[in-house]
């Protein structure tokens, strides 16, 4: 039997997630197709005609299968874009959300391309807010704590790949517990988990399967890690000093009353909505 053309296996591949009810099924059938037979989006375009042989179409399938059964496409492909850098995933971290952009978005605001300063990320993952603030600003220093020593094991290594290693330290560390014992940061950035125990429920099969539960949930009402870390982060933090906290949409109030009560940021807190025009940051200044 003569060799199937790529296109008929991306026809194929593309009918499979179709009918798994997979989001946008030709683009994550492109995106596999790329991985497999180690193309670019316009290689593939070009190479449409080109016959393909049974070991790469199995494999192809394969992660064809994985992905029509749930697995989001970046613990498939091992990487996610964030803020146009590529980074490593894995089922140990959180798949970067485009939402999280926004707190580097703030601190382009608040620093100069030359500024130093030295910052930390608190639940780091994948290491996406310290790796790509290390790598904006090139004088920076930071140092970036989880729980999960698999997500500390993945953030290093984005470190090493975007050469920011020498200037971002890694700790195995609680966020809830004093982390310093003095004030030392100027600024402090947080995207801790925020959904509550019912909302995993709520949440789509992709996240709540294959995502681990201990970056998405915190505690009955959600809240629990902002409770638990804002007095650390008040702490950490020279006067003066930022913080800019990643909160679930619904949290603004609960979020702001928390910072606000405590005495190092009470009157300097403000929660910004996203591009969606939804409470998602709560950004507070050391007194
Ligand atoms: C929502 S994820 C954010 C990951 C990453 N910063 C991002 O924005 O994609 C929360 C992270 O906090 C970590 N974490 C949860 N509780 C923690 C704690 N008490 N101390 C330190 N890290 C914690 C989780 O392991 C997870 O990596």
């Amino acid at each position: 039997m003569s060799e199937p053309k790529l296109k008929d296996v991306l026809s194929r591949a593309t009918a499979v997630l179709s009918e798994a009810g997979v989001d946008s099924p030709a683009l994550s059938a492109q995106l596999l197709a790329e991985k497999v037979f180690g193309l670019d989006r316009l290689g593939l375009i070009m190479e449409m005609g080109r016959a393909v042989k049974e070991g790469p179409v199995a494999e192809f399938m394969e992660l064809v299968e994985r992905r029509a059964s749930g697995e989001p496409a970046a613990y498939i492909l091992g990487v996610k874009e964030f803020f146009g850098l590529e980074f490593k995933v894995g089922p140990g971290v959180l798949i970067p959300r485009p939402e999280t952009e926004e707190i580097v978005e703030k601190v382009q605001d608040l620093f100069g391309a030359d500024d130093n300063f030295l910052f930390s990320d608190f639940g780091t993952g994948s290491g996406i807010l310290a790796v790509t603030v290390a790598k904006l600003f090139p004088r920076s220093r930071g140092i970036a704590v989880d729980l999960s020593p698999a997500a500390l094991e993945i953030a290093q290594e984005n470190a090493r790949l975007h050469e920011v290693d020498d200037r971002v330290q890694f700790v195995l560390a609680d966020f809830n517990r004093p982390l310093l014992s003095e004030a030392k940061f100027d600024l402090i950035l947080a995207n801790p988990p925020y959904l509550c125990e019912a909302e995993l429920d709520e949440i789509s099969y992709e996240v709540a399967e294959f995502e681990p539960v201990s970056a998405l949930v915190s505690g009955p009402l959600g809240d629990e890690d902002i409770r638990g870390s804002v007095p650390h982060i008040g702490a950490a933090l020279k006067k003066g000093g930022m913080s800019f906290m990643e909160i679930g949409y619904l949290q603004g109030k609960v979020a702001y009353d928390i910072f606000d009560s405590c005495a190092d940021f009470s009157g300097g807190v403000e929660v910004v909505k996203d591009l969606s025009g939804h409470d998602r940051i709560v950004v507070a200044e050391k007194r």
